[in-house]
């Protein structure tokens, strides 16, 4: 789906609705893309604000620890898009590049995750476009949590065009996890051992095993 074709942009770039052009990372029209996720990203936090806050009041605990939020970087966008072997066009970026604006979204424990489900599921205004469930089926990496690619509508020059923003959805020991295998795998130069790959996907699993243990518990708990 071509979101943004119809896009007259005249007051930010030379592009009048032409995105079939190669993208430049230092243009005004990327800039302008970029600011368009932006918007989009500020209307999900915000409800994902409100979620947490209405979760937490009707459990009386925090449902949601923590929210957090990026846009990808111009780099990253580029390198994805040359793996993939996307064209490198704006067309090709909005259409095929469904994290441009990512947030993740953390939870004492799985049961959380689907409470917070539950509530996106019901916002106005934003429709669900995509959905993993790596709680049921972990990568193969170990890697477990809950993805969603949504659509937020954001006004572009009068027009409501829907917006991509992908919500991932983890418990704290799964966030644990990939942020430090993430760290490990992609920011070192070193690249990791086959035995030391094989260790984190047998520790993803002991912390599945415990992230279930303790829900069990905590539900327990619930019904004393
Ligand atoms: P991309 O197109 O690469 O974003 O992947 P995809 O469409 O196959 O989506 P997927 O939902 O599988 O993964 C998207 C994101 O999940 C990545 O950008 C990471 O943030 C996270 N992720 C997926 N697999 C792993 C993994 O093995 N380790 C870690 N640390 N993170 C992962
Ligand atoms: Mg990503």
């Amino acid at each position: 789906m071509i979101i943004l074709n119809s896009l007259d942009i005249k007051d930010e770039g030379d592009i009048t609705g032409n995105f079939l052009i190669p993208i430049s990372t230092k243009s005004k029209e990327f800039n302008y893309i970029m600011a368009i996720y932006k918007e989009a990203l500020y209307q999900v936090i915000n409800k994902l604000v409100e979620v947490r806050n209405n979760l937490n009041n009707k459990y009386g605990y925090d449902v949601i620890n923590n929210i957090t939020a990026r846009i990808k970087t111009p780099k990253s966008i580029i390198n994805k898009m040359k793996k993939k072997k996307y064209e490198l066009t704006y067309k090709s970026l909005i259409d095929n590049i469904n994290d441009i604006a990512g947030i993740r979204v953390i939870c004492p424990l799985k049961n959380d995750i689907y409470d917070v489900l539950k509530v996106i599921k019901k916002i106005p205004d934003i429709k669900i476009i995509k959905a993993k469930d790596y709680l049921k089926k972990p990568k193969y990496s170990g890697y477990s949590a809950y993805h969603i690619i949504v659509e937020t509508p954001v006004n572009i020059n009068g027009e409501l065009k829907p917006i991509k923003v992908e919500i991932q959805i983890r418990t704290m020991a799964m966030d644990f996890w990939a942020t430090n295998e993430h760290k490990m795998k992609y920011k070192t130069n070193k690249k990791l051992s086959k035995l030391d790959s094989a260790k984190l996907t047998i520790y993803a699993k002991i912390l599945n095993f415990l992230d279930d243990k303790i829900m069990k518990i905590s539900k327990k708990q619930e019904f004393c």
